[in-house]
This record gives structure tokens, sequence and C-alpha cells, in this order.
């Protein structure tokens, strides 16, 4: 069967908007087009089946071209119903790409594209939000024995995946993707913090200066997203857990307060946290009308959608992507999303400068674990720092940026324990 034939997407007709999408994103990522010329002398895949879960959008299906250059046979699907874009999808059908995805599919659906995925026996997986280890691992455990192993792009997934070693019963090595310096020092800080606000400005069209913004979590996602609201001229407050962050965040000139507290002042709240029921029912109950919530973290259960129902005597679609609550006392609360990552589900996500760093650490991150995984085992690993290095190296030369190189006295210097 071709791909045509055994992918499952919305339309195929949409597929020349996908490929002009593709191509724009490809014109921005110039370390990503290294590593495909690369693959395409090299072939680390060849004869391969990698199955990829990510957020369907123009950057991963570029991600997924150049690990098909790399001589591997792919099958891709979503990692979050609202993020997949449906021409991007088609457009990756006719590039010989087999796709089980679909925009808004029904939950069964969205599990149903997922183990399809699975089903193509893998060797190799690419994971976000670690669906797919766990699948296999929990529902699916026949279908674990050709994995070599899988890189995983998330913080919420990689939690998962150190969860699944602590308890014994992880089956095949997972690099943390995420935990590179390439990724979340830009991807996780500067790639949220602006397409945080590109989807909740595109999808409000209102202001933001002068306005309060409540941010949820001061990891390296909210430091981004606080530090762009801030830009924006938003006041900033941050709510956290941990006492290093707060300080932090308060020394980063936000105010820093309990979410029972800020939640009378906030026009907008965006949760990044990674945890559940951080916005509950107690916190809705005091906010101001016309409060906007939304969410970045990986899974909607940050923002305590039953709660908000609850509290509701009405609920209405008002615009693209906004529902409208409408309180008990006739105040208006707002929710973007339906509390699902805002800047994927109500846009296009990182931009593309970013995600070339990203996803050049998952394409050499993989070609890495099918080298060495008889010899990593079964365990969460980190990606080795020479490849970390290797992405920064190729994004300078990218950026036209030299740096300077360390003399042999100072090398020497660095690692002596003498005074000179
Ligand atoms: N939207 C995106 O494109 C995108 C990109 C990268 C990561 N993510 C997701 O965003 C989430 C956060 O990722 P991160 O890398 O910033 O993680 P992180 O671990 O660096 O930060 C999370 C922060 O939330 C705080 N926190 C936990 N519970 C809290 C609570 N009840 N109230 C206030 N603060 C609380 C933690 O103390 C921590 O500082 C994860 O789910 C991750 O998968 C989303």
């Amino acid at each position: 069967m071709n791909t045509m034939e055994k992918s499952i997407v919305r339309d195929m007709s949409l597929a020349p908007s996908g490929h002009l999408k593709i191509d724009w994103v490809k014109e921005h990522m110039p370390v990503l087009n290294r590593i495909r010329e690369q693959f395409e002398k090299e072939q680390p895949f060849k004869g391969l089946k990698v199955a990829i879960s990510l957020h369907l959008e123009a950057k991963t299906a570029y991600l997924a071209k150049v690990i098909k250059a790399g001589g591997a046979d792919v099958t891709i699907t979503g990692s979050n119903p609202l993020s997949t874009q449906d021409d991007v999808a088609a457009a990756l059908v006719e590039d010989g790409i087999t796709v089980f995805a679909k925009y808004n599919p029904n939950p069964d659906e969205y599990k149903e594209h997922l183990i399809k995925t699975l089903e193509t026996k893998p060797d190799l997986i690419i994971d976000d939000g670690g669906d797919l280890v766990t699948i296999l691992h929990s529902e699916r455990p026949d279908l674990l024995a050709q994995v070599r192993g899988g890189c995983e792009e998330t913080t919420t997934g990689v939690i998962r995946n150190r969860a699944l070693e602590k308890s014994g019963e992880l089956k095949f090595p997972m690099i943390a993707v995420n935990d590179a310096y390439c990724k979340y020092l830009f991807d996780n800080r500067y790639g949220t913090g602006q397409s945080v606000w590109d989807g909740i400005n595109r999808t409000t069209n209102l202001v933001v200066a002068g306005k309060t913004v409540v941010v949820v979590g001061y990891g390296w996602c909210g430091r981004g997203v606080a530090l762009r609201a801030k830009g924006l001229g938003a006041k900033v407050i941050v709510t956290e857990v941990d006492g290093i962050k707060a300080i932090e965040a308060y020394m980063d000139g936000f105010e820093v307060m309990p979410m029972a507290e800020a939640a009378k002042h906030g026009d907008y709240f965006v949760t990044v946290t990674g945890n559940r029921d951080v916005i509950r029912g107690e916190h809705i109950e005091v906010m101001k009308d016309g409060a906007i919530l939304s969410n970045a973290g990986h899974f909607d259960v940050e923002i305590n959608k039953q709660e908000l129902e609850a509290l509701a005597v009405s609920k209405r679609v008002v615009r693209k992507d906004i529902e409208e609550y409408v309180m008990k006392d006739g105040r208006k609360i707002y929710l973007l999303a339906e509390g699902r990552l805002v800047n994927l589900a109500a846009g296009d996500g990182h931009p593309a400068e970013i995600m070339d760093m990203t996803f050049a650490l998952q394409a050499v991150s993989l070609a890495y674990v099918n080298e060495h995984y008889k010899k990593i085992g079964p365990r969460v690993l980190n990606v080795p720092y020479e490849l970390d290095e290797k992405v920064a190296r190729l994004k300078l030369e990218a950026l036209g940026l030299g740096i300077d190189t360390l003399t042999e006295e100072q090398k020497a210097y660095l690692e002596s324990w003498k005074e000179e």
C-alpha cells in the first residue's frame, strides 16, 4: 500500500497550502537543513521504521521529511487533538509519509491514530508528552519488541518517562531531548514566550499593555511568558510553589503572590506548570469580569474545566477558540482553546528558527539512540553534551556569529588547582 492508501487525514485537496507552509519553515531552519544533507549521505535510518507523535504543523512536518531523508519509513500522528494542521498533514502524505491525524478528532479517533502509528511496529520513536511510550508499556506491550529506543520532546513527557524508569518498567532507552540546553533555554523560554502571546493576541485581538497578566509557574516556559508579557506592557504577577523560582521571579521584577490573591487581579491568566488544577473553582469565583484564561502546559488539566463549567449558568463560543462562561453573578470568564496549549491550538506554535534547534536535537539524538541503544539499555538518558554543543555551533554558524576559543594556557589554568 502506498502512503495515500494507508493514511487517515481530513482532506487531500488541502495539500498545496501545506507544501507552501513546509517550504516557508524550511527556509528558516538552516541547522536542520545541514543535518538533512548529512543524513542524505549517511542514511542512518536505512531500512528502519520511525513513529512520530508531535504537534503536527509545518516545522514538525519538515523534521519528518529529514528523518525520511535519512532512509526511514516514517509514520506520524499528532500529540494534541487541536494542534494538527490538516493541510500540512495532507502535504506529508504526498511526500511519502504515512499520516494518522486530523484537526479536532473525537477522543476515540485521537487514541486510534496513536495506536495505528504504533501498529506499524516502529524501530524508533519520537514522542511528545509521553503518549506513545505509555500506550506501548500499558496497553500494547505486544508492539514493544522491535523498539530500539526513542526521544522525548517535552517536560511533561520526560517526567512520565522518568516515572516509568523509576518503577523499573521502562523497556527501552529514551533520550530526554527536552532537558538539553539547546532545547529548554530557547524553545521552552523564548519559543513559548513568543508563541503564547502570538496565540492569545491573534485569538482575542485585544490589548495587553496596561493589563495584569498572571503567569502560573515560573519554570523555563513561565519565565519566557512573563518576560514577553512585560515587553508588551503588562503588569505581571507570578504564582509559584517553589520558593527559589518565586525569589527569581521577584528579582526579575515581577510581583509574587499566592493564586488565591492573584486571581482577583488578573486580566489574563497563563498556566505553564505541567501540573493539574492550578486554576480551580475557588479562584474563578473571585476573578474579574472579562478575565481571560489560557494554558500553555502540555495537558488540558491545568485549568479545572469541570469546575469552571459547574460555576457557569451558560456557555457559548463567541469567537474561534474563545468560549464565554457566564457566572451566576453575571461576570463573564473566557477560556481560550478549550484550555489546551494556546500557542499550538490557537496558533502555529514556536517560531521556525527556535524549532530549528529543537528538531536538530531530535534528529541527531534519534541517530544516537539508534547507534547506541544496546549499550544504553532501558533508561532515560540526557542528550550527550557534544550533540548539544554541535547544534549550538551549527546555529552560531547559521547566524554568522563567531566566538572565541580557549588558548592552551587558559585551558591549563582552568584545569589546575594550583594558584599561579
Ligand atoms: N506550550 C508549549 O509549546 C510548551 C513548550 C515546552 C513545554 N511545554 C509544557 O509546559 C509545561 C511547563 O514546562 P517547563 O519546561 O516550564 O517546566 P518547569 O518544570 O521548568 O516549570 C514548571 C514550574 O511550575 C511550577 N508549579 C508546579 N505546580 C505549581 C502550582 N500549583 N502553582 C504554581 N506553580 C507551580 C513548578 O514549581 C515549576 O517552577 C510542561 O507541561 C511542558 O511539557 C509547553
